[in-house]
């Protein structure tokens, strides 16, 4: 009898031995299994990293050599897709990225034969806003500045929507708290993109905040060590709506480093608001042409017409870009 207890015993430690080995294996499989599957994500990871730079190098190399950034330059904008590009007197164009990344491309590169650079210029960033710096979009452009071979994109400061894209612009409260955050954010975008970008002084109609708008524009370009698109229009719209500083003290507040290029553009007076709206839909004016002109001869900056609701034809165009060329208001 105790000699079949002992047997017994036996069977069950042999049995207990024989689930433990089995259990020791089956964790060491699983941990096998779970460190290939770690190896291979690293693999593929790393496969889908050298195809991104693979094909942002091929686009590199397909494209013409960089176009260099000077003279009088143009919105190009959808009413123009019928125009004759070699007749528009533009020495460069700007187009905005969102309008382009899942389309077909070749009007760009129509555009840009020829030596004309086109920069990107967009809407969507969002700057001011809260939600996450947008890599994914960020990465196409990238791969589409790389195409067009231009060094240059910009956005505006100002807000453009958080849960939604809203496709408008809306102002980012005149405070250091919100200027060191914002310069936090470009710096964040200017990691993504490889290089750095530009940020565009924008109209506001309302505002919050103790600082003025140049000291605040200065804090972001200080911190986040980017470059300024100065659009002297804007400026022009906030001193008629505001009073404070005139376009041309704003601009004395600037440091011409920092400068990429100028916009200049026309705007309306809105009787129901009682406001200067930056509509993009009129002839310049002769104070910011004149100003815009004495910054291309001061600073050698490149100006670019901003022409974007009821575009006018293109010898209407012609006129207009060549008036602001020209040294005589
Ligand atoms: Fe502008």
């Amino acid at each position: 009898m105790r000699q079949e207890r002992r047997q017994e015993r036996r069977r069950l430690w042999q049995e207990g031995c024989g689930l433990r080995q089995k259990g020791g294996q089956e964790r060491r499989r699983v941990q096998q299994e779970r460190c290939q599957g770690r190896q291979q994500g690293r693999r593929e990871k790393g496969r889908g990293l050298q195809q991104e730079r693979r094909l942002l190098q091929q686009k590199v190399n397909q494209a013409a050599p960089a176009a260099v950034l000077r003279g009088w330059g143009l919105g190009y904008r959808r009413e123009m897709a019928d125009w004759d590009v070699s007749a528009i007197p533009a020495d460069f164009f700007e187009v905005a990225p969102e309008n382009w990344l899942r389309r077909d491309r070749e009007r760009l590169h129509e555009l840009r034969a020829g030596g004309r650079a086109v920069h990107l210029h967009g809407v969507s960033l969002n700057l001011g806003g809260t939600s996450p710096v947008p890599v994914d979009f960020l990465r196409q452009v990238r791969h589409l500045m790389a195409e067009l071979g231009t060094p240059h994109y910009s956005d505006h400061l100002a807000a453009s929507g958080d849960a939604h894209q809203l496709y408008d612009l809306f102002p980012i409260p005149f405070t250091e708290t919100e200027a060191d955050r914002v310069a936090d954010r470009i710096r964040a975008a200017q990691d993504v993109l490889g290089c750095r970008m530009a940020v565009e002084n924008a109209t506001w109609y309302t505002n919050v905040g103790g600082m003025g708008e140049a000291e605040f524009v200065a804090r972001v370009l200080d911190r986040a060590d980017c470059q300024m698109l100065l659009d002297v229009n804007n400026l022009a719209v906030n001193h008629k709506n505001h009073g404070g500083l005139t376009a041309s003290e704003f601009v004395a507040t600037v440091d011409p480093r920092r400068v990429s290029y100028v916009h200049v553009a026309g705007h309306e007076f809105d009787e129901r608001f009682g406001l200067h709206i930056d509509t993009h839909s009129q002839p310049v004016e002769p104070p910011t042409a004149e100003l815009a002109r004495r910054l291309r001869r001061e600073w050698g900056c490149p100006v670019l017409l901003e022409w974007d609701n009821d575009v006018p034809d293109l010898p209407t165009l012609k006129r207009e870009l060549q008036w602001l060329a020209s040294t005589t208001t």
